[in-house]
């Protein structure tokens, strides 16, 4: 039992079971033993992010932020928002690669690094010193009250939320909670804990079958809400791992998606050793869209990564992956690690990119155009 499998195992002793949102968001983000609040150092153990490949994805995405800035009639103060920041190893990227290629966009530029978790915070805080002195970079714990114009971003931020879970059990859409019985943990169906969970299917049409499990991702939805009205004007950029509910929902996914990670090894034991492994479900892309519209938020585009990263790094043949005074070797190495992030084999077909605007923009962006839209 780790320490905060023991404090889980009280909580239901005295309370009952937890809905699965309940005990993913402690064993993510208990603010002592969840896994999100440990040295991050100890993650690259389980897993990385395109921001762990190569400086080139940031050096991407502040061209596509400058761009954006454009499209927005060059505003005086460009505000982008990043939703779980972690350490700020992004925002570095970005933030570097502004101030010395695209400095009129660095004036106008204030990038908020936004992390739930305060250990990450500080070290982003701590990282970016020389952007904040200079008036360019602040930590928060929470998305700015009001973005007048900007852009918020997020890259595996929303496979992170808590989410329900449901399966279908005599044609009844039952809810599977989280119970502690002979010193184990197990999972034990009863009624849903709340109307929102049948609401989230029906509103996007999605009818389970008969022993169909899967998630529901209310966090996720009331957060896209909740974005779209804090945002003015601007666009609101995801990229994660999911689907459409027309494929996540589908015969292909009669477990749900629900995955724990750790060691760099993938399981469905969600049970063992509470915090110490994470946990994530696949982003349900539909959702976003349909829960942005409620706070205004159009959907613009949505391709993968593959395409994305292509469309912003062809014009100048990917330039930006290198950097002054680097051996052959090292330039070789640069160009397996972008290979990484495009391949579709690797990062680049398993990630998807969502992009939404709100308000009025000049034009459209590059990306766009290589974007598909959703039916
Ligand atoms: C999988 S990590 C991704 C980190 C980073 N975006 C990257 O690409 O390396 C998810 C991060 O989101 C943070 N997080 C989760 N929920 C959040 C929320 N509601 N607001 C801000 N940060 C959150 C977690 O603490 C964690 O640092």
């Amino acid at each position: 039992m780790t320490p905060l499998a023991e404090l889980l195992a009280e909580r239901i002793r005295r309370y009952g079971p937890l809905t699965f949102a309940d005990y993913m968001r402690e064993c993510l983000y208990h603010p002592v033993h969840g896994y999100y609040s440990k040295a991050e150092q100890t993650r690259f153990a389980d897993y990385y992010t395109s921001a762990d490949v190569h400086p080139i994805f940031g050096r991407l995405l502040a061209g596509q932020f400058a761009e954006m800035w454009e499209s927005l009639g060059r505003p005086e103060e460009f505000t982008v928002v990043e939703a779980g920041a972690g350490v700020g190893r992004l925002a570095t990227h970005v933030l570097d690669f502004c101030a010395t290629k695209l400095p009129a966009f660095y004036d106008s530029l204030r990038y908020v690094a936004v992390e739930r978790s305060a250990p990450r915070s500080e070290q982003a805080i701590a990282n970016l010193k020389r952007h904040a002195t200079a008036g360019h970079f602040a930590g928060s714990a929470e998305i700015p009250a009001r973005i007048a114009a900007g852009c918020l971003f997020s890259n595996e931020l929303i496979d992170a939320l808590p989410v329900h879970r449901v399966v279908v059990e005599s044609g009844a859409l039952k809810e599977i909670f989280v119970d502690f019985r002979d010193g184990r943990f197990l999972s034990a169906t009863a009624p849903l804990s709340t109307c929102a969970i049948a609401e989230y299917f029906a509103t996007q049409g999605v009818v389970l079958q008969e022993g169909q499990c899967a998630e529901a991702g209310l966090e996720a939805s009331d957060w896209i809400t909740e974005v779209g009205r804090r945002l003015e004007r601007g666009y609101v950029l995801t990229i994660d791992y999911g689907h459409h509910a027309a494929e996540l929902f589908d015969d292909h996914h009669m477990r749900g998606t629900l995955l724990a990670y750790q060691n760099h090894r993938v399981s469905e034991d969600f049970y063992v050793s509470p915090g110490e492994q994470d946990l994530t479900a696949h982003v349900n892309f539909t959702a976003l869209e349909t829960w942005g519209k409620r706070s205004g938020l159009e959907t613009a585009g949505f391709t993968s990564q593959t395409a994305f990263l292509l469309a912003l790094g062809q014009g100048n043949e990917f330039a930006d992956l290198y950097d002054e005074g680097q051996t052959e070797a090292e330039r070789v190495r640069a160009r397996l690690q972008l290979k990484t992030l495009i391949h579709p084999e690797g990062m680049g077909e398993r990630f998807q990119v969502l992009l939404q605007q709100k308000g009025s923009v000049r034009r459209g962006l590059t990306v766009c155009g290589d974007v598909s839209r959703p039916d």
